[in-house]
């Protein structure tokens, strides 16, 4: 078994090779350089290395694996990481868009993808999903989640780890790592690494649960995050590592640290290295990336009684035992097997995955006149700094993608229409007139900035040519993500003057709106007549932005983070809680001693949960089974959805309720349900949920998870507000 295994290994090591093992190091160069850095070889070679990251090939890999299994005094295996987020070669959207799909089958599958490439390729730990719920759009990491919702959140985390893990038997099964543990979404002012404080019942109602879901699928690494928690640091906290994710939790995996978490405890003001070090371990820390703190400090704090030998081995136990799980025991080279490296990378079939499920994450915001879909007819202006560019659009952490074999949109559209139409291309203007956006990083290349009179010149003379104007626009891969908080959310300046100037042109104008966030578009939203969000599409967006464009798809992407019309009224979430003045409903007005601002109404731009199609839904004859539910017992709700347009298409009906009084201050509305499904044009179909009491609970002041009898608003709708509503009396 695995403990009679691990024991027995556990006893042949010594005091440094254990704690070796708990150490986790870059291992050079993702993408060009040598195989690694000599250091690195070295470190494995003496026991004190337990795994690299970092580090693309299945040649380099193998070499490296080849160091700890024949060099080192014991031969364990390397656990080889990467932050493979959004897809490996095949690169899906990125996490934010993949939550816009609601298609709980096509994430799951995503994983599964992404980890059938990357395990082909030697990777056999990626540092995902991150659940991490986020409520501010200026943090550049809102990208990399499923969005501001808990529920839908917690349903994603799950169907990631099992696209991952499966269940480790086959060999493209990888271990996924849920990050990042906790809170690291609510950073003040959306600034990154930024303080979070918060109290234990937002973290238990609104933070946790995809956390939560994510170790009860059997998530088997947990990766602490950069900020504090209760005021320690999140790699220092036992009682979010220890009491709650392993003693409440039941979690049963390892948890590594963020990128020099310990190290940078010291700049929190906590300790210098070897306390902080002795502090990340006996909080429930296994594995130490990058600080060098473990392997630094821990032999010296133990002989110093700082730390026990069982804390020690405990750790150290944790990191074998996922090694053992993932097979690398039986075979430290299962990953490594060249000839799947060869076949399973970038194949036709994930492609044609990638392209079908971006296409189901672009969100039609706005479509006067129904202007989308484009006729494949005419002249076809595509102006912006996003149409022919291929590294900017795959979206942050695209660790290992390739680039030039990808496609720009221009290519993408032209192959899209053939012969039949003719487009025409401008970029219109550089990506922002800040130089550190200037850079497109595809092909190791800088792309020279354009002069930007003469860019807008050629772009408003082939805007005139044109029966059609689609502007690529937006935000580049960098500017969301990590490191990447951004203080304005519109268009950079130069976009939007520009945008201007093609929209007096008085043509018909689609604005193809690129972001890792919810953005500002109020000014678009206003002007142009059709808008649809693609976020970061990943290698295929090209095909799949031309796919909706021209209507070889229609659009069904409903947003899981809440637009809102201004940086100012951030956060802006649907699921806020009620205040004693609540503005009064449809107000357009200021009112005083309410709960709004002088200058602008409390709604967002686009609620969350929006999304149009190129058909209609009508929702009519929300059902309940009983007016009244037991405690114990279930009620089941149900509505007709019928699709009323002339397309077939897919929508997704959200079930959502609110608790009227309750013992603590609980949210006006929270998702509880939700169905992904597909109507041809005319069908109806009665769409059925069933209430249950989990669904109702809620943790209370004593953090227990309770159903409080009473009231409940039951709502059903196509978005979270525009909801049909019935009253439920739980006894
Ligand atoms: O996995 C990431 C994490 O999300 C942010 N810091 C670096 C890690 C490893 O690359």
């Amino acid at each position: 078994s695995m403990r009679e295994y691990v024991d027995q290994l556990m006893r042949k090591m010594t005091l440094h090779e254990k704690i070796g093992q708990l150490n986790l190091m870059v291992a050079g160069d993702i993408t060009t350089g040598g195989v690694m850095d000599t250091r690195v070889g070295g470190d494995i070679a003496a026991g004190n290395i337990g795994g690299v990251f970092n580090i693309k090939g299945i040649d380099k890999i193998r070499a490296i694996q080849d160091i700890a299994v024949k060099k080192s005094r014991l031969g364990i295996p390397l656990i080889v990481g990467m932050d493979v987020i959004h897809g490996y070669e095949t690169i899906f959207p990125i996490p934010l868009a993949m939550s816009c799909s609601w298609d709980m089958e096509a994430i799951e599958r995503s994983a599964m993808i992404a980890a059938k490439e990357c395990s082909a390729d030697g990777i056999n730990w990626t540092f995902s999903p991150m659940t991490d719920i986020a409520l501010d759009a200026r943090w550049g990491r809102i990208s990399e989640g499923g969005g501001e919702d808990p529920f839908l959140g917690s349903r994603i985390a799950e169907a990631m780890v099992r696209g991952y893990q499966g269940d480790y038997s086959k060999p493209y099964n990888i271990m996924a790592c849920l990050k990042h543990f906790a809170l690291y979404g609510a950073v003040e002012a959306g600034r990154d690494y930024n303080t979070v404080d918060m109290s234990r019942i937002r973290m238990y109602n609104r933070y946790f649960p995809p956390y939560k879901a994510a170790v009860d699928a059997g998530v088997g690494s947990v990766m602490s995050s950069f900020n504090i928690v209760d005021g320690e640091h999140a790699t220092a906290n036992r009682w979010l590592l220890t009491d709650l994710l392993r003693d409440q939790w039941n979690f049963d995996g390892f948890v590594v640290t963020d990128y020099e978490s310990i190290g940078e405890m010291t700049k929190h003001g906590f300790a210098p290295l070897a306390e902080s070090s002795v502090m990340a371990l006996r909080a429930g820390t296994d594995m130490d990336m990058c600080s060098r703190g473990f392997v630094g400090t821990l032999e010296k704090s133990l002989k110093e009684g700082l730390v026990t030998i069982e804390e020690i081995d405990l750790a150290c136990r944790r990191v074998l035992e996922a090694k053992y799980k993932l097979g690398l025991f039986a075979d430290p080279y299962k990953y490594l097997d060249k000839k799947r490296a060869k076949k399973d990378i970038f194949t036709a079939e994930n492609r044609k995955a990638a392209r079908d499920i971006a296409a189901e994450t672009f969100v039609l915001l706005k479509n006067e006149g129904n202007l989308l879909p484009l006729k494949k007819q005419g002249k076809i202006a595509l102006i912006g700094p996003l149409a022919n560019t291929r590294s900017n659009i795959t979206g942050t952490w695209c660790v290992a993608q390739t680039p030039e074999r990808y496609s720009t949109l221009k290519d993408g559209m032209e192959r899209a229409v053939g012969d039949k139409a003719v487009v025409l291309y401008a970029q219109g203007c550089n990506i922002s007139r800040d130089e550190a956006f200037q850079r497109d990083s595809e092909f190791g290349r800088t792309i020279e900035r354009g002069d930007e009179k003469q860019l807008k010149a050629e772009a408003v003379q082939v805007a005139g040519m044109a029966d059609v104007i689609v502007c690529a626009m937006g935000e580049c891969s960098e500017m969301s993500g990590e490191s990447s908080s951004r203080a304005n959310l519109d268009l950079p300046d130069v976009q939007m003057e520009l945008l201007k100037e093609l929209v007096a042109l008085g043509k018909p104008v689609v604005l193809l709106n690129f972001s890792g966030r919810p953005t500002v578009m109020k000014w678009e939203d206003d002007n142009v007549q059709a808008i649809l969000n693609v976020w970061f599409g990943g290698s295929e967006a090209a095909d799949a932005i031309a796919d909706v464009v021209f209507g070889d798809k229609v659009p069904c992407g409903r947003l899981t983070a809440t637009m809102p019309q201004a940086v100012g009224q951030l956060p802006l979430y649907y699921n806020h809680l009620n205040t004693g003045r609540p503005v009064p409903e449809g107000a357009n007005k200021y009112y005083k001693y309410r709960s709004n601002y002088l200058d602008m109404r409390n709604d967002p731009l686009y609620p969350f949960g929006y999304g149009l199609s190129y058909t209609t839904f009508s929702y009519s004859d929300l059902q309940l089974s009983s007016n009244t539910m037991a405690a114990d017992g279930d009620v089941k709700v149900s509505v007709m959805v019928t699709n009323t347009g002339g397309r077939d298409a897919a929508e997704v009906v959200q079930l959502y309720i609110r608790d009227v009084f309750a013992s603590i201050a609980r949210p006006v509305k929270e998702l509880k349900g939700f169905e992904r499904i597909e109507l041809k044009a005319g069908e109806s179909r009665r769409v059925e949920f069933t209430v249950t009491p989990d669904l109702l609970k809620f943790y209370n002041r004593n953090l227990d998870f309770v159903l409080e009898p009473g009231d409940f608003e039951i709502m059903v709708g196509p978005n979270s507000r525009d909801l049909k509503k019935l009253k439920l009396t739980v006894k």
